[in-house]
């Protein structure tokens, strides 16, 4: 019997696209994907670092799978992602019972690891590499990417080279580096050919994709486009009917981005535009390179060309050095820009990062940022209710993911990203279909719709027999 995997993911995007990557070239090497980790003879974590809290879930994960690894000979344990290109063979050393690490740059190394690992042999590989190598995987493999049907990430860039003060990404993921655009309209092409109609492309500071060959005048010895015009080519795929990005960073909306939100059929009216802060000073501090003042031009400026697009964002309270007053900005920018949703994080001091090395007067107490937290978020509540409250009545297109939360309802997102769940939906729908719908009723976490009807043209009906059935609520 083939061997069986069982991947745990943690953190972004990104992250959840890696361990996609991670799955296709496991069952490209003969294993099987697994449900879970009592099945599993191979796991793997893939951890995420951005806050301390994250880091130590692999801690605390490795402690327990002592016994998971006992309990049944020739069990393997892999470490990746951020976590494991930080620490590298510092964890392998601290945890006897873990068999090999791998770095962000190293996913296609990882079916010899397991094969050395079942020989008995322990590695770290976390070298960094800046060839574009990484991004030649091969096709997915058709049993990956089942727990999405319709949808998929292609990732366009990877690495940051922003280094804000408080961030370990530039650390982790190494140096920006974009891929050549016909390796992705290729992997577009091909996705949205096996029934995929809903893409994300993926990157770091997704946005900046390609700027470091148009500021050296290379773009066409790389291959790359300027964003936008990517988005351009990417729209145009026959069959495609949703196109997202994420995470953009506000300095790289030129004024083609902006218009592209306007002009591309595809392109849905959500961006999430991730502020940080709304003072000046403390902006400054994170090195952000844009004011609150840019942020919000920006911000009406994306509105304007598109008038339905639903901004959100993330952002930091208790940065070293924000008083009071800064934190009021935060509070004005949010108000002032309309964020629909927030992710807002009280700041977490990574090693390494320019923030750590801040004086200990000017510390934010935790006590104080959490009070920050609790007030931040609780004017982003009322600004998602007043939204959600404000679209109903109109009609809108969800596409379905699966079961909702709530028993016995389906759910969706709409165009601009929003969950709406659906309680009359009839039976055989499934996860990938489109439906039209009016919503009725706004709560803080959703929308509720009510069935309108299915349009064509969602999960094409050769396929519907092979697509999941309703997903498990996650
Ligand atoms: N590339 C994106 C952010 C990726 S990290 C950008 O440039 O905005 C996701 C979010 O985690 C960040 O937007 C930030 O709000 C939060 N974050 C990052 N480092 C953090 C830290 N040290 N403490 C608290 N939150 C942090
Ligand atoms: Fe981190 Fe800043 Fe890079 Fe975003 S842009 S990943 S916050 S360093
Ligand atoms: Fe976490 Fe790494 Fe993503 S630190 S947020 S998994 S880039």
């Amino acid at each position: 019997m083939a061997r069986r995997f069982h991947i745990r993911t943690y953190g972004c995007q990104m992250n959840v696209h890696d361990s996609q990557k991670l799955t296709s070239l496991l069952l490209h090497a003969g294993l099987e994907e697994g449900p879970d980790d009592e099945t599993a003879d191979v796991l793997v974590i893939n951890t995420c670092s951005i806050r301390e809290k994250a880091e130590n879930r692999l801690y605390s994960d490795l402690g327990e799978l002592r016994a998971w690894k006992q309990a049944r000979p020739g069990r393997v344990i892999g470490v990746g992602g951020c976590v494991a290109q930080q620490e590298g063979d510092t964890v392998l050393r601290r945890f006897g019972h873990l068999d090999f690490v791998f770095g962000t740059h190293n996913l296609r190394l990882v079916p010899a690891l397991v094969a050395a690992a079942e020989g008995g042999e322990r590695s770290a590989r976390t070298e960094e590499s800046r060839s574009l190598e990484r991004f030649d995987l091969p096709r997915r493999h058709p049993d990956a990417g089942s727990d999405t049907p319709g949808r998929a990430f292609v990732t366009v860039m990877e690495g940051c080279d922003m280094f804000c003060s408080f961030c370990i990404v530039p650390t982790t993921r190494g140096r920006e580096i974009s891929r050549p655009a016909a390796g992705i309209l290729e992997e577009a092409r091909a996705l949205v050919e096996a029934g995929v109609t809903e893409l994300t492309l993926l990157g770091q500071t997704v946005n900046a994709y390609g700027r470091h060959d148009v500021r050296r005048g290379r773009t066409a010895a790389a291959g790359t486009l300027p964003f936008a015009e990517l988005l351009r080519e990417l729209d145009r795929i026959p069959g495609l009917r949703r196109l997202r990005y994420t995470s953009p960073h506000p300095i790289f909306f030129d004024d083609e981005l902006v218009r592209a939100h306007g002009e591309l059929e595809h392109l849905c009216p959500h961006v999430h535009l991730p502020a940080q802060s709304g003072s000046d000073r403390v902006l400054e501090r994170m090195r952000r390179r844009y004011t609150a003042a840019q942020l919000i031009e920006r911000a009406a400026a994306l509105r304007r060309a598109r008038p339905d697009l639903v901004l959100t964002t993330d952002l930091i309270v208790g940065h070293p050095g924000e008083s009071d007053a800064d934190f009021e900005a935060t509070l004005r920018l949010v108000r002032e820009v309309g964020f629909v949703d927030a992710y807002s994080f009280k700041y977490s001091p990574r090693p390494g990062t320019a923030a750590a090395e801040a004086a200990p007067d000017e510390r934010v107490e935790p006590a104080l940022a959490q009070e920050r937290l609790e007030r931040l978020q609780a004017l982003q509540r009322d600004q998602t209710l007043a939204y959600h409250r404000s679209r109903v009545g109109q009609k809108t297109t969800l596409h379905l993911e699966g079961e909702s939360r709530r028993p016995g309802q389906v759910r969706g997102r709409d165009p601009q990203h929003r969950v709406v769940n659906v309680a009359d939906a009839p039976g055989r729908l499934q996860a990938g279909e489109y439906l039209e719908v009016e919503i009725v009723e706004a709560t803080p976490h959703s929308l509720i719709g009510a069935l309108i009807g299915a349009t064509p043209g969602g999960v094409r009906p050769d396929r519907l027999d092979r697509t999941l059935q309703i997903l498990p609520a996650s």
